[in-house]
């Protein structure tokens, strides 16, 4: 039996149903016959659901995924019990794991009908229609209150944008408007605590005959339901497969319709989530601030959206006249920047809008509801983070009221995702690769394209019998902005090997050490606190950092070609996750998780020629034409994917990768700069890779394919395998740089420079820089003793020459590397071999060079520290670190985690 405990990151006063990864040591657990059980700090027995979510190679359980229902009390944190039971009754069992079932008159029920699916969490009924465009047709409470109808999502886009000048040519700009079309609804990973219905479809025009668009931006909508839950979390993903020169996209919305037939309209309540925890209360009909009282009592009855008293106890002089208040039928709030939301409201369409003071970042739930009839709160995740955002009400004095979430607010200008410049006439590789030379762009015609690009949002549903207080609507704006979080310890995360064999918690044991912790601390706080001061928010940005520093201007280079947007350049995801996994902090774990949420998404290609590829840093995430799988790399998802107990959006972005390959076949990486660019023509059968950038990538889309036991489970260990095997077979290893990939057997042959295989030599500062050593040792890890011959030697090879001497190098391959930058980063490698191999002499070399050598690292006598700038010199006041680049940043990082993990003892 082993026990764990587990500590809650977020929102700790709510609890309202979960899910969380755990990873267990290899060989402890069998799939058939592990008992998971939970309890609260307090010995309660909590209901746990429970599945696995990866297994050793032994087939015992690697990862498991858990799900916890609501509870009224919210404990300090869990303990989960995994007892190996031997022998047991199938029967029971939900994907081969028992579960422990005592509250079993509570649970999620799953009704799925022909025609839709209905849930019952105990305190919600939900509907979900499985064709049409309502996508949630019925919001239902315990009671029997129907609080929300005919959940559909809606789309608006423009053929033009109208700044474009007056061009006497232009065709009038039309509107579009789209709504959801549904193609596949299911009910997945139903258990007695959580179900998942996953509502797929595209967004269909309507409006027959202004437009013959096609169905377009397909969705992914998941909607996850606990057992005694009132809350609905919904996953929502769009895929961009639009003509950035067409398709102009202006209103991206979910909106719900609200029942409140009978309900009179000053019991009927508006609320807005405003600034800090603040609410906007207001009435439809409001009785408060009128020249005639109707009585203390019933006006503070509608402040508190309780049910107004009989009217005929209120003063008459207001009863009488009550027909001659006008109703507020609509609300408008809109984020349209992250420092200021505006807000008004309006009679009817038709009437003046009358302001209503607005404030700075809005929390993103609206409420419409009745006191009697009850109502729906729709929240947005990270609202003003992901600016321009909006939330309408509309109808509110009418019998069907409504809610309309706007992911883009349709008062902002339309989104334009056309390139930033019109290529300045690179009309040739030349001229491009001379353009590279100035802005750092990797420009090309044609591949600067948003088609196929997504991003995920997180939505939450809340329903009410009645009113409830403002301090819950408050409450529950806390919680949807940092829905809770259960983590184990990172001592346990360490001890089962799960994880990655390189890194360990913080240790004080000497001074260097110790300034090595801070010097992290301070690298994670100066992004944390840059993302605020340069306003790293928006639609497509928000979760990314920058790339580099323009010291003259103040400003990160947002505007200067491969200077910009980050797209994970040198690993910031690997520094930022195993940052966290040792320290298990909230703040680092809800940053790496932004940060995950944006490069998976908006960096990569989900769709079209370029899916499975991401693309190298830029002005715009998608502009550059370097489409390359070192941005795609699973090793980013993976530690997300498993802590978060496998969330189903990243998984899906794991698996696109298994394709990336066939991707080869139609963009070249290396197109640009080959010697052969005359004759190489990318052969299924003889692909030429990169043995770190590219293999890489691979081999984490495989080794996580085959530890989940995915449908491509085989095929992914076969080509995880034989690459390792016949990497190993090359006469120098990792050191021949690239070779020919056989994508149907995995097979990887010499380069054709080297046919006869007598020893290519080509290393590059690049190729260990997208988490090589942490994809080899994860694999190791995983396979153990069972790892290829020669493939471990390989690497070790490839990890002490890196940066040994010119002529340690010549002696061992008849030729030395030349002149190889990113020391201080590769100071990893060495300090793997060291610590493999045990020889402190290579250790002390790994301490110098993450110390010493290079002039790309963060030397120890760097500034450390930020200086202020305020006054005319900057836009707003800002603190800057000009010595400090986020390729540098990266790579101090990852080097200082794994360096001090592996070689810490030898620190003086
Ligand atoms: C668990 O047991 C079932 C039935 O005996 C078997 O089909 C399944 O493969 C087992 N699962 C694992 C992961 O061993
Ligand atoms: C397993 O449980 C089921 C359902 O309770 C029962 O019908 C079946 O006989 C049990 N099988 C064994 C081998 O005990
Ligand atoms: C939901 O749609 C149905 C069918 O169009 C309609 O009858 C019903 O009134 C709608 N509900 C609300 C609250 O508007
Ligand atoms: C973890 O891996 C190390 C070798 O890297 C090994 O010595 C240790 O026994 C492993 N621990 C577990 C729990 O498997
Ligand atoms: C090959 O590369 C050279 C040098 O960059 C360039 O001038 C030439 O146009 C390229 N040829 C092809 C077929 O792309
Ligand atoms: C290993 O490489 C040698 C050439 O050095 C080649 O002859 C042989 O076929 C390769 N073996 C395998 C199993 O790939
Ligand atoms: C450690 O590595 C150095 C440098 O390669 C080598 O000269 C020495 O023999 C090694 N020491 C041991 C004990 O293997």
């Amino acid at each position: 039996m082993s026990r764990y405990l587990f500590a809650i990151l977020g929102c700790l006063s709510l609890a309202l149903g979960t899910t969380f990864g755990l990873p267990w040591s290899r060989g402890k657990h069998q799939p058939n016959s592990t008992l998971f059980t939970a309890s609260s700090g307090g010995d309660e027995q909590v209901q746990l659901q429970s599945w696995v979510t990866a297994y050793w190679p032994d087939g015992s359980i690697k990862w498991t995924g858990h799900a916890i229902s609501a509870s009224d009390i919210v404990p300090d944190g869990y303990k989960i019990i995994a007892s190996n039971q031997g022998a047991i009754n199938e029967s029971h069992s939900y994907p081969f794991i028992r579960e422990a079932r005592r509250q079993a008159e509570s649970g999620v029920l799953v009704n799925d009908q022909d025609d839709k699916i209905v849930v019952n969490t105990g305190k919600l009924t939900v509907s979900f229609p499985k064709s049409g465009s309502v996508l949630v047709g019925m919001i239902q409470t315990s009671s029997g209150k129907t609080v929300g109808e005919n959940g559909t999502l809606i789309l608006r886009s423009q053929t033009g944008a109208a700044d474009d000048g007056a061009d006497s040519n232009q065709k009038p700009i039309q509107s579009l408007n789209f709504e959801s079309d549904i193609e596949d609804v299911k009910a997945e990973n139903s258990g007695p605590v959580r179900t998942l219905v996953t509502v797929r479809g595209k967004h269909r025009t309507t409006q027959a005959a202004a437009s013959n668009h096609p169905e377009w931006l397909p969705f992914i909508l998941r909607f996850y339901l606990y057992a005694d839950s009132e809350a609905i979390r919904v996953v929502h993903t769009l895929v961009y497969d639009g003509e950035p020169d067409k398709d102009f996209i202006s209103g991206i919305g979910i909106r719900l319709q609200v029942p409140l037939e009978g309900e009179e309209l000053y019991n009927r309540h508006v609320r807005l989530a405003g600034v800090d925890g603040g609410v906007l209360s207001e009435a439809v009909k409001g009785i408060t601030g009128l020249r005639r009282d109707p009585g203390e009592e019933v006006r503070k009855a509608q402040f508190e959206g309780s049910e107004l008293p009989d009217p005929e106890t209120w003063d008459t002089r207001v009863t009488s006249r009550l027909h001659w208040i006008p109703s507020w039928n609509d609300y408008n709030l809109a984020q349209l920047s992250p420092d200021g939301f505006t807000l008004r409201k309006r009679t009817k369409a038709g009437q003046s809008w009358v302001k209503i003071p607005g404030g700075t970042r809005a929390g993103g739930l609206a409420y419409l509801g009745g006191a009697t009839r009850g109502g729906l709160a729709v929240g947005l995740r990270d609202f003003w983070k992901r600016y321009p955002t909006a939330l309408d009400i509309t109808n509110a004095a009418s019998s069907s009221g409504e809610i309309t979430l706007w992911l883009y607010s349709p008062s902002a200008p339309p989104m334009d995702l056309r390139p930033f410049h019109d290529g300045l006439g690179q009309d040739t590789y030349e001229d491009q690769l001379d353009a590279l030379e100035i802005t750092y762009e990797d420009w090309e015609g044609g591949y600067n394209t948003p088609y196929g690009i997504a991003r995920t949002n997180e939505i939450f549903l809340f329903g009410f019998d009645e009113t409830p207080p403002t301090e819950t609507l408050s409450t529950l704006t806390g919680y949807l902005n940092e829905p809770p979080m259960l983590a184990a310890d990172p001592q346990y995360l360490l001890q089962t090997n799960a994880t990655g064999t390189y890194w360990a918690t913080p240790s004080s044991t000497t001074g260097a050490a110790q300034t090595i912790e801070e010097h992290l601390d301070f690298l994670f706080s100066f992004y944390e606190n840059q993302v605020s001061q340069r306003k790293w928010y928006g639609f497509w940005d928000h979760g990314d950092i920058m790339h580099t520093y323009d010291e003259d201007r103040h400003a990160w280079r947002y505007d200067i070609g491969g200077y910009a947007w980050d797209n994970s350049e040198l690993s910031p995801d690997l520094f930022f996750w195993n940052y966290f996994m040792r320290t298990g902090r909230a703040d680092v774990y809800r940053f790496a998780e932004h940060l995950t949420r944006h490069t998976g998404e908006v960096d990569v290609y989900h769709t079209g020629p370029f899916k499975g590829l991401g693309t190298r840093h830029g002005v715009q995430h998608w502009g550059d034409s370097a489409k390359q799988i070192r941005i795609s790399t699973p090793i980013y998802r993976r530690y997300f994917y498993y802590l978060s107990g496998g969330d189903e959006r990243v998984g899906e972005l794991i698996d696109e990768v298994l394709d990336a390959e066939k991707a080869f076949l139609v963009v070249d990486p290396r197109r640009k700069v080959r010697q052969d660019n005359g004759t190489y023509v990318p052969d299924p059968t003889a692909l030429q890779i990169d043995l770190g950038l590219d293999w890489s990538g691979l081999a984490a889309a495989w080794l996580t394919e085959y530890e989940r036991h995915g449908p491509r489970w085989e095929e992914a260990k076969t080509k995880l395998f034989e690459t390792m095997r016949s990497i190993a077979n090359l006469t120098n290893g990792f050191v021949t740089g690239q070779a020919l990939y056989n994508l149907h057997t995995g097979e990887i042959s010499p380069p054709s420079t080297d046919a006869q295989n007598l020893g290519h030599v080509e290393v590059s500062h690049l190729s260990a820089s997208f988490g090589l050593q942490e994809v080899i040792v994860q694999i190791m890890d995983h396979v153990g003793g069972d790892m290829p011959a020669g493939f471990e030697d390989a690497y070790l090879d490839y990890c002490y020459y890196y940066g040994a001497t010119a002529a340690e190098q010549e002696a061992r391959y008849g030729e030395s590397f030349g002149r190889l930058s990113l020391k201080q980063g590769h100071s990893r490698l060495t300090a793997y071999v060291a610590h493999r191999l045990q020889n402190s002499t290579t250790a002390a070399r790994a301490w110098k060079e993450f110390f010493e050598l290079g002039t790309d690292g963060l030397l120890p006598d760097a500034p450390w520290a930020t200086v202020s700038l305020t006054g005319s010199q900057v836009l707003a006041p800002v603190d800057e670190a000009a010595w400090l680049s986020t390729n540098a940043a990266a790579l101090y990082g990852i080097a200082g985690i794994e360096n001090l993990a592996l070689i810490g003892n030898t620190l003086e």
